[in-house]
């Protein structure tokens, strides 16, 4: 009987660890799923890149977007000599004051000089023949608002 009572026992403590012992694993493996849920990537478990913040590659391409052949950063025209353009004439001031104003090559050539001599805008080299083709072809000056002077008139003679 004393032996029977000690193997009953025995059993009943075996019975019970192998149940805490599955319970346990069963908590465990919820556990875990329930974070797969929640970080799918578990990310929290790996080495942060320390590059993945730098990656703004998405505004790099946006910079000098143009889209329906407006450069959007600036919004000055598409065309030949664009970027020498945005890149040399937006520095200091709005593009808007480039292309608010209308002027013929020459006219051009004397504002780049003026900024030159009291604005510190540098030597443009090459560039400045580039930028006033730029400005003449896609900013020419306006129209007059005046009819086109007659010049093939047959003018008549006045009789006495
Ligand atoms: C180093 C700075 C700088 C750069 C670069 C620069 N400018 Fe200017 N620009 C100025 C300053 C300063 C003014 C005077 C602004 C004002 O009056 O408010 C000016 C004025 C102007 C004006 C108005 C002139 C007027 O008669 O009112 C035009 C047009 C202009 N710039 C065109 C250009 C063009 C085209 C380029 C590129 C070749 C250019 N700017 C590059 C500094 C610069």
């Amino acid at each position: 009987m004393q032996q029977f009572h000690q193997d009953f026992r025995e059993s009943v403590k075996r019975i019970y660890r192998a149940f805490v012992l599955v319970f346990s694993a069963l908590v465990l493996v919820s556990c875990f799923l329930i974070y797969g849920m929640i970080d799918p990537g578990f990310s929290a478990f790996r080495q942060a890149d320390p590059l993945e913040d730098y990656a703004v590659v998405d505004e790099d391409e946006n910079w000098d977007k143009i889209e329906n052949g407006i450069h959007l950063r600036t919004g000055l025209k598409d065309g030949v000599g664009l970027m020498e353009t945005v890149n040399n004439c937006t520095n200091c001031h709005s593009a808007k004051l480039v292309t608010q104003n209308r002027m013929d090559a020459a006219r051009w050539a004397a504002t780049i000089d003026w900024m030159q001599q009291t604005q510190n805008l540098w030597d443009l080299g090459g560039n400045e023949e580039i930028i006033i083709n730029y400005l003449v072809t896609n900013y020419p000056v306006k129209k007059k608002g005046r009819r086109v002077a007659i010049d093939n008139i047959e003018w008549y003679d006045l009789e006495n």
